[in-house]
């Protein structure tokens, strides 16, 4: 795609689907070497061969070459475009700008010299570039910074599926949503993304356009989604929605283990009912609920500087953050 040449690295920008088998070569030896000086992170598949990484078909590569053959960093990314603007706010929402997710956590980008430049020239219209690497990876999260990025938010793993006690509920109970709570929830909904917004600078407005709409929330609820309410005096104070999947044994890069994963999507208490156990009681039944069904882990993606849902609080329920998310606006 095109090349410049920086100091002391020739820096390169190749499609994935046109990888010579120098790139390739050389991609791969830096993959195992990553792969076997990091140390073992819970819940982290690190990818020994490029081809695990990403689909040729959108992705790319970002090489540094300090010699012929000598690639001393890499980064690898895929294009993908923003087409789920239901509940994960925090993988921003814009179904119309193409955005980029490059996953380091194979590669060091400290030695590369400006790499996002040759992205912007060569993606002009991507908006944002998402980066997802294990937290465990200092070198990556210190370069990262210098460049520019800002952690956003954290991916936290609650391993196994330990039964949950539920806690004592008093003047508000917790059930299943039904249809009639549609317009309820997506008010819900609205104040959830509201919270969101001081404290990312990727929670974009579009996601409150593009939210669920009440028909499409109610028919979600009568088709099965697994949504639950806080309710006091008849009326709705607190909303949790869940969800369960297969992540498959592949040997590619994912960033939870295989097996049947548990997602906590989203959830929101009415302020004023705040700091009254409501949050817990929801989070609770939903870790029950999913408990019941053997998931063999759950996971949450939460702002990494949102005081209203810390890292503190979720490891009150046994989520421990296990991936960050660094994001760098390139408008
Ligand atoms: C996160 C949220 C659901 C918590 O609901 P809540 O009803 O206030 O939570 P609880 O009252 O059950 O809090 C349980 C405990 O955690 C503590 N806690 C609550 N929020 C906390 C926070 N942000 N950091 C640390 N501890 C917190 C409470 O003090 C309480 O402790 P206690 O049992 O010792 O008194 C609520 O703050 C909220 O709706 N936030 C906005 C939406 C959001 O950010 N959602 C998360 C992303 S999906």
């Amino acid at each position: 795609m095109s090349t410049v040449a920086p100091q002391k690295h020739l820096v390169e920008i190749v499609s994935l689907s046109e990888l010579s088998l120098r790139h390739r070569a050389a991609l791969n030896a830096i993959l195992l070497r990553r792969r076997a000086t990091t140390p073992a992170l819970s819940g982290v598949n690190l990818p020994s061969k490029v081809d695990d990484v990403a689909a040729p078909g959108n992705g790319f590569a970002v090489l540094a070459w300090s010699g012929e053959n000598n690639l001393s960093a890499a980064v690898i990314g895929t294009i993908f475009h923003n087409s789920d603007p239901g509940c994960a706010a925090f993988e921003g929402v814009n179904p119309v700008v193409s955005s980029t997710t490059m996953f380091t956590s194979a590669y060091s980008v400290a030695n590369i010299p400006q790499p996002f430049d040759l992205i912007r020239s060569s993606y002009p219209d991507t908006d944002r570039i998402t980066l997802h690497i294990p937290l465990g990876d200092a070198v990556t999260a210190t370069a990262l910074g210098h460049l520019g990025f800002t952690l956003d938010s954290f991916l936290a793993l609650r391993a196994g599926s330990a039964h949950t006690p539920l806690p004592s509920v008093n003047g508000f109970n917790i059930r299943a949503a039904q249809g009639q709570d549609a317009a309820k929830i997506a008010n819900l909904h609205v104040q959830h993304i509201e919270d969101q917004l001081p404290t990312s600078a990727f929670v974009s407005t579009a996601a409150l356009d593009s939210r669920d709409g009440v028909e499409d929330l109610e028919k979600r609820i009568r088709e099965g989604a697994t949504l639950y309410v806080a309710e006091y005096d008849k009326t709705v104070i607190g909303v949790i929605e869940t969800s369960q999947f297969d992540v498959p044994n592949d040997g590619k890069l994912r960033r939870t283990p295989h097996g049947r994963a548990g997602v906590v999507q989203w959830v929101c208490v009415v302020p004023e009912y705040r700091g009254r156990g409501v949050g817990s009681a929801l989070i609770n039944t939903a870790l029950n609920e999913l408990n019941n069904s053997q998931v063999d882990y759950t996971y949450v993606f939460h702002g990494a500087n949102n005081p209203l849902s810390t890292s503190q609080f979720w490891q009150r329920f046994g989520f421990c953050p296990t991936w960050g998310t660094w994001e760098l606006n390139v408008e």
